[in-house]
């Protein structure tokens, strides 16, 4: 899916939960690998693409810009924390390179809530904040993957995103 930035938007006015901070993703940052996947558990639509996956080997790839989604894009990224500083929620833009079905721009590889704050209005702060912090940058249009199934298509619908490609993934469960 992806939202055309160019199209003029009211911002979205939400406040972060009291406790609750947004901060600047710091690229060698502990517990986030972990936090992730408490957000995915078994049951979970995406569930079953993190099997065989080095999840801290994907993160820390991912949060130094060395992943095929590019660089991190710094002002749209941020992490949520709680008053002792435990990992709530986080959200990664980068600046994704072009290529055969992607003209080249910002892009969403990762989003998460963990489980006990889902449905509290976090993940809808992360989006809004990605995507007035792309605005400002000039940037033209931001996209993200998501799975059929996922009630997060409509967090991101409601910030404009339309969807422009669909793949799919044979699963082969002999070859596991
Ligand atoms: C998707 C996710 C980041 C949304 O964060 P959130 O804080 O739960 O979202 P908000 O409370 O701001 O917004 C709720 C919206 O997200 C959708 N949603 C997705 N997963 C949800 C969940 N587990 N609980 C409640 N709402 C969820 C709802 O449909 C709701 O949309 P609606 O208000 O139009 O019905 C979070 O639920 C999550 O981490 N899910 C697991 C990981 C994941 O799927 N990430 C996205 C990969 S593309």
């Amino acid at each position: 899916m992806a939202v055309d930035l160019t199209v003029p938007r009211t911002p979205e006015t939400g406040s972060l939960p009291s406790g609750t901070r947004l901060e600047m993703l710091d690229p060698e940052m502990d517990g986030i690998a972990a936090a992730a996947a408490s957000a995915v558990p078994l049951g979970h639509v995406d569930f079953g693409l993190w099997s065989g996956v080095d999840r801290f080997e994907y993160w820390r790839q991912l949060l130094a810009g060395e992943g095929p989604c590019g660089p991190v894009l710094g002002e749209a990224s941020r992490v949520v924390r709680d008053q002792g500083g435990a990992i709530l929620g986080a959200l990664v833009v980068t600046d994704m390179p072009a290529s055969g079905w992607w003209a080249g721009d910002a892009w969403i590889p990762e989003l998460f809530v963990v489980s006990g704050h889902q449905g509290q209005g976090l993940g809808g702060l992360l989006v809004g904040h990605a995507v007035q912090a792309c605005v400002d940058a000039g940037h033209r249009r931001l996209g993200l993957t998501v799975s059929e199934g996922n009630p997060a298509r409509h967090l991101y619908e409601r910030f404009g995103f339309q969807p422009f490609r669909a793949t799919w993934l044979i699963e082969r469960p002999d070859l596991r």
